[in-house]
C-alpha cells in the first residue's frame, strides 16, 4: 500500500494534523497514520495528490519512496524518474540537528544524475525528490508537478467573515465527501458555500440579513457556483434536514455582524433546533461552547486577539 507524506504549516497545527487524517480516513477508513510533529505519514489506497487537493495546511506532500536505512537511494528508486525530463532534490530537515542542506541537496542531485537522464532544474521540475529528516526516522520521497485548483474568488468581503482556511478545515474535519451537502445557517458572505463548492461539496446557505444574502449570492455567481442561498432565519433549517449531511457555521457574535436577537437567546434557539444525527462543525466565541451542549468529539481553541478567542466544536 503506498505511503504518502504531508508536511504541514505550523499555524493551527492541531487542526492541520486532524484535517489531513480526517480526509485520509474519509477516502479510506483503513488508512494508517503516523504523526511526527508537523509531518504526517499516511498509508492508504488514496494517493497523496487527492488528499493534498482537499487539505488546507499542507506545505509539501508526496509519496514515500522508502524509509532510509542506508545512506542513499537504490537504483530501483529511480524508476520514478523514468519519464521525467527534469528533477530537483530537496532536503526537509524536521530534526533538531543542523545539516548543510544545500550541500546535501547538491550531492543527492549528483548521485541521481549518474542513474537518470533527467536534468536538474530548480524551476518547476517534473519531479522533486525529497530527503526528509526527522528525529526518529528519515525518508526518501518524491512528488510530481500537479495542477492546483483555482481558489474561489470573493468580489465582496466583509470584516466579520470567517477565515477561509478555518472554514475549509471545518468542512474537512467533519469528513464531508464530494457530492454531499453542507448547510451554513448563518452564511454571511458565503465563505462556507464557496469553500464547499470548490471541493465538489454542495451547499445551502441561510442568512436573514438582505445585505449579507446579496453579498453571498454575488460571491457565488462570480465563481459560477450553484449553491442554494436562502434569505431567511436560521430556524428554517428544520424544514430542510433531509437535504443536507452536515452543518458548518460561524455563529453571530452580536458585535460586528447584525443579529436578529441577542446572541444568548439565539444560541438557545439554535441548540434546540440542531438536528441530532448530522455532522457538525461550529465556530463560536469562547464561553459560548459551554451553552452549546453538543457533546463534541473535538474542541479547538483559536486565539485571535486579546478579547477574541474562538472555539471550534466538531461532532
Ligand atoms: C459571524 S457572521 C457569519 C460570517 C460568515 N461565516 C462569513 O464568512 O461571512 C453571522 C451571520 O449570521 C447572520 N444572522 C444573524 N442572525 C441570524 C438569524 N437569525 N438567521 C440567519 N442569519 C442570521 C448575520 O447576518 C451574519 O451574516
Amino acid at each position: 500500500m503506498p505511503e504518502s507524506f504531508f508536511v504541514l504549516s505550523k499555524d493551527n497545527l492541531e487542526i492541520a494534523v486532524d484535517e489531513v487524517i480526517s480526509i485520509a480516513k474519509m477516502y479510506d477508513r483503513f488508512a494508517k497514520v503516523r504523526v511526527l510533529l508537523n509531518l504526517v505519514i499516511i498509508q492508504s489506497k488514496t494517493n497523496w495528490e487527492k488528499i493534498t487537493k482537499r487539505a488546507t495546511f499542507v506545505k509539501i506532500s508526496g509519496q514515500i519512496l522508502r524509509k532510509m536505512s542506508g545512506l542513499f537511494l537504490d537504483e530501483e528508486n529511480f524508476e520514478v524518474l523514468k519519464n521525467a525530463k527534469t528533477f530537483v532534490c530537496r532536503v526537509i530537515n524536521l530534526s533538531s540537528n543542523q545539516f548543510n542542506v544545500p550541500e546535501l541537496e547538491r550531492s543527492m542531485g549528483d548521485m541521481i544524475s549518474k542513474f537518470s537522464k533527467a536534468q536538474v532544474s530548480l524551476e518547476n521540475p517534473d519531479i522533486t525528490i525529497y530527503l526528509i529528516l526527522t528525529n526518529q526516522d528519515n525518508f526518501f520521497g518524491f512528488s510530481k508537478r500537479f495542477e492546483t485548483e483555482n481558489r474561489p474568488i470573493k468580489i465582496k468581503k466583509y470584516p466579520h467573515e470567517l477565515d477561509w482556511k478555518l472554514t475549509r478545515a471545518m468542512i474537512n474535519l467533519i469528513g464531508l465527501k464530494e457530492g454531499e451537502v453542507v448547510c451554513d445557517p448563518f452564511c454571511g458572505t458565503g465563505t462556507t458555500l464557496l469553500e464547499a463548492e470548490s471541493m465538489g461539496i454542495h451547499a445551502i446557505g441561510l442568512d436573514f440579513d438582505d445585505k449579507m444574502y446579496k453579498i453571498s449570492k454575488n460571491n457565488l455567481e462570480a465563481n459560477g457556483y450553484k449553491s442554494k442561498i436562502i434569505k431567511g432565519d436560521f430556524s428554517q433549517l428544520t424544514k430542510m434536514v433531509d437535504e443536507f449531511d452536515g452543518i458548518v457555521t460561524d455563529l453571530p457574535y452580536g458585535t460586528a455582524s447584525k443579529s436578529s436577537e441577542n446572541p444568548e437567546d439565539l444560541l438557545k434557539k439554535f441548540v434546540s433546533i440542531l438536528p441530532k444525527r448530522k455532522k457538525l462543525a461550529i465556530m463560536c466565541k469562547k464561553g459560548f461552547e459551554k451553552k452549546l451542549n453538543i457533546n463534541p468529539i473535538k474542541k479547538y481553541e483559536i486565539y485571535r486577539h486579546k478579547s477574541l478567542t474562538r472555539i471550534i466544536l466538531i461532532k
